[in-house]
């Protein structure tokens, strides 16, 4: 059986996740660096576009497109699905069918700042502190049982890319671990969830 990661962006957390473990095809949901950082490292890759599906306007067809993802991960073995950066919300039958396999990076403590704008609304809130989370993925967004969280300071002249930078260098530390330990975990017949109990290591 097989891991993939999903991709929309720069593909820095997916380069960590490369690093650490074994993958067996990148899927990205639209042109990225994320693709190119699959390839270079020789590492399946597959555009599952949004433009066939409608694009990134009202008309999008998110029931269509999360049919041929599903599909398309499925043709390949796919048991461990792992979010890193993607930027398509999935329709709900995605986690019926890889139902506590999804697995989600996400640059806050949840449940505080669910959302894509999770960095902007700490710094506009005031935090002293936010950070990341390594989750469960499920229907509702930024949801789902946490595996591991790490705290990250919100200095005084952080803005959100000095912040969002901060939070992704733990990120590219934490997630490769969680997604090693979860991968142990559903090989020995366990579920995702079991790496809560037992916390991947810190520095
Ligand atoms: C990460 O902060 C992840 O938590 C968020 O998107 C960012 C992806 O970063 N969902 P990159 O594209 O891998 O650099």
């Amino acid at each position: 059986m097989a891991t993939a990661v999903l991709v929309s962006g720069t593909g820095t957390i997916l380069e960590s996740v490369l690093e650490a473990t074994t993958v067996g095809v990148v899927v990205a949901d639209r042109a990225c660096r994320a693709i190119e950082v699959a390839q270079a490292a020789g590492v399946a890759t597959l555009l599952v576009d949004r433009r066939d599906h409608g694009g990134f306007g009202p008309g999008f067809d998110r029931q269509a497109y999360t049919d041929a993802l599903s599909d398309a991960l499925a043709d390949r073995s796919v048991d461990l699905v792992c979010m890193a950066g993607f930027g398509t919300v999935l329709a709900p039958t995605f986690f019926e069918r890889f139902g506590g396999r999804v697995l989600n990076t996400h640059p806050s403590l949840l449940p505080r700042y669910p959302g894509w704008r999770a960095v902007a609304d700490a710094l506009g809130d005031g935090a002293t502190e936010t950070g990341c989370t390594v989750h469960v993925a499920t229907a509702a967004l930024d949801d789902g049982p946490i595996l591991c969280q790490e705290a990250v300071e919100v200095r005084a002249d952080d803005d959100e890319a000095t912040l969002h930078e901060r939070i992704k260098a733990v990120e590219r530390r934490l997630y490769p671990a969680t997604i090693v330990a979860v991968r142990a975990a559903l090989d020995a017949g366990e579920e995702a969830t079991a790496v809560a109990a037992a916390p991947v290591a810190r520095r």
